[in-house]
């Protein structure tokens, strides 16, 4: 199989954890007898830097024309103060609208040998953690008008949240095929006891659901499940969500596994194509010191075989070599405990390497 793979490599920790992945991807290419071409394209700060724009038209159009995206991290506070059009994050956003990526799947799931890391407590976390995340992409808060303007005498800001019925049906379609690969639950979240939106989402998700009458689907309001992600993670199996509950929520499913620099991420649309990334940040505190955890950018890489080549086999030799690094006791800083050896983004890059063979 060949394929070719646009490479977003970003700022701060980006490029040294996007480094380690791809050269995971070789071996993997390697060892199967595939051929993955890279093309390489700035976006974020360092286009900024280099172009005078986060997302120029050249990496956007090689976004679109290739047959995935990986991408590192983008931002940091060096670009805090440019116009917000043209900030990290909004490369971010055009591409996830550009590429209509509307379905974003954030897997949050313990790692035994991580156990100890969870903040929660033991008799919680030894319940497991393995849930999915769906959170449409590009509709909502995010993408309706942000205006701010004066209005008698002072400023008032507006961010105009929209749903349209095509726009909910088809992330709800997308969560309830995922859980037929998995525990067939669905939890759909909202706030329909006070949003438009919400009681929208939640008359749609309903008639999804169904079509899949194998999949059991509950609502939940999007309060009670911050709550209930803390008291009993246990309880889910897919969580589908619009795209600022998906935000928030996403960030606090990834910190209850101890492990966010181990979460990994995928973008996709209609097609196969998608784009791909851990769900952590740049983290420009530790960017360049080799102490990143290149795990989340792996397993993202291991995810774009699955989802996006149809190459289970190949993301599953990933995921497994990983398992056995973890067993061997060897950690980045971030998820370093007693009695493990801690090792670089580099080394464990080679450790990862030599499990896959
Ligand atoms: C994420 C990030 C982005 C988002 C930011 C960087 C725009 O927080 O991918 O979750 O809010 O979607
Ligand atoms: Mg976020």
């Amino acid at each position: 199989m060949q394929k070719t793979i646009t490479v977003i490599r970003g700022d701060g920790i980006g490029p040294e954890i996007v480094e380690q992945a791809i050269r995971v991807l070789n071996r993997i290419a390697e060892k199967f007898g595939h051929t993955f071409c890279f093309q390489n394209v700035l976006a974020g700060g360092c286009a900024i830097d280099a172009c005078g724009t986060s997302l120029p038209e050249d990496t956007l159009q090689k976004c679109l024309n290739c047959d995935s995206v990986l991408l590192g991290a983008v931002g940091g506070p060096k670009w805090d103060g440019v116009p917000k059009e043209i900030r990290p994050e909004a490369a971010l956003l055009g591409i996830r609208s550009a590429m209509g990526l509307y379905a974003n799947l954030r897997p949050a799931r313990l790692f035994r040998q991580l156990a100890a890391a969870s903040p929660l407590k033991p008799e919680i976390v030894s319940r497991g953690i393995d849930l999915m995340m769906v959170r449409e992409l590009i509709g909502g808060a995010y993408f309706g008008a942000h205006v701010t303007a004066e209005e008698k005498g002072e400023l008032v800001a507006h961010d105009d949240m929209t749903y349209a019925e095509h726009e909910i049906e088809r992330i709800a379609r997308t969560a309830f095929s995922i859980a037929r690969k998995r525990d067939h639950r669905v939890i759909s979240v909202d706030k329909a006891n006070v949003l438009d939106t919400s009681r929208l989402w939640r008359k749609v998700v309903g008639r999804v659901a169904g079509e899949f009458p194998d999949v059991k689907c509950e609502n939940m309001l999007v309060d009670n499940t911050a709550m209930q992600l803390v008291k009993n993670p246990a309880q889910f199996d897919v969580v589908v969500t619009e795209n600022l509950f998906g935000d928030i929520l996403s960030d606090e499913a990834s910190m209850i596994t101890g492990s966010i620099g181990m979460m990994a991420s995928a973008s996709l649309g209609e097609g196969t194509r998608g784009m791909y990334e851990p769900i952590h940040g740049s983290a420009p505190d530790i960017a360049g010191k080799d102490l990143a955890n290149p795990i989340g950018t792996i397993l993202s890489a291991a995810m774009m075989l699955r989802y996006s080549f149809d190459l289970d086999e190949e993301a599953a030799c990933i995921e497994d070599a990983i398992d056995r690094v973890l067993d061997a006791g060897y950690r980045t800083a971030d998820i370093m405990s007693e009695g493990c050896m801690q090792i670089g983004c580099r080394e464990m890059g080679d450790k990862i390497l030599e499990q896959i063979g």
